[in-house]
């Protein structure tokens, strides 16, 4: 097989019927060797989860949200190939370590790609399409937190235009360790 391109994937916001695969992503995701690094979750807690939870999820994050959007790639042959989520975090708001949320802004959560489909170029339709999302529902800035450790996903926060914001929080399975805030501002 030939290395897909990042023009051979669908990009589209999740819809309801969906959840079964949101599912399947986010386990597989949870099974990935930086796995521990790269998301809060275990696999374990996630695979308990009733369907309600993924059917909710479908919903809460799809298509017909305002307040958060999980967008996908999927190939040709209908597999997901990757996927991220943008929250809309709202001025006055506390946010989930319990800060105050100056400005309406997003976060990106649950980057995902695929092994085989890392390295073409995804990762940044991906972010375009939650950034373009994410400037629609008017965030003024753009947020994510990755690992200090997790050096490709930093590398690929860079290339689609997000850099360090300077703040460091403990990384809440070891306090020892520390994410690093990156950030994207609204053009003017
Ligand atoms: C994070 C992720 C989505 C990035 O997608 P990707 O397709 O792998 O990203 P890219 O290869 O386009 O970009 C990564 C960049 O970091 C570089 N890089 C790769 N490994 C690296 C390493 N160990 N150290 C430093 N840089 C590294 C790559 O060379 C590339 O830069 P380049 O294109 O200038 O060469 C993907 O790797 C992934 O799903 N990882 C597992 C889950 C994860 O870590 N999610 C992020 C949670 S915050």
């Amino acid at each position: 097989m030939t290395t897909p391109t990042s023009d051979d994937y669908i990009v589209r916001a999740i819809r309801p019927d969906d959840w079964t695969a949101v599912k399947r992503l986010r386990l597989d995701a949870l099974r990935d060797p930086v796995a521990h690094l790269a998301f809060l979750e275990t696999y374990e807690d996630a695979a308990a989860k009733p369907d309600a939870f993924w059917q909710e999820r479908a919903i809460g994050s799809g298509e017909r949200s305002e307040s958060a959007r999980q967008i996908i790639a999927e190939t040709p042959d209908g597999t997901w190939a990757g996927s991220v989520t943008v929250l809309i975090e709202e001025a006055g708001s506390e946010d989930w370590a319990g800060y105050p949320v100056e400005r309406r802004q997003g976060h990106v959560v649950g980057v995902f790609v695929r092994p085989e489909h890392r390295g073409n170029g995804l990762i940044k339709t991906l972010f375009d399409a939650g950034v373009t999302w994410a400037w629609q529902q008017g965030a003024e800035r753009i947020r994510l937190f990755v690992h200090a450790d997790n050096t490709r996903a930093q590398g690929a926060y860079r290339k689609v235009g997000f850099a360090p914001s300077g703040v460091a929080v403990a990384f809440s399975k070891d306090e020892a360790e520390s994410e690093l805030e990156f950030v994207l501002e609204r053009p003017l």
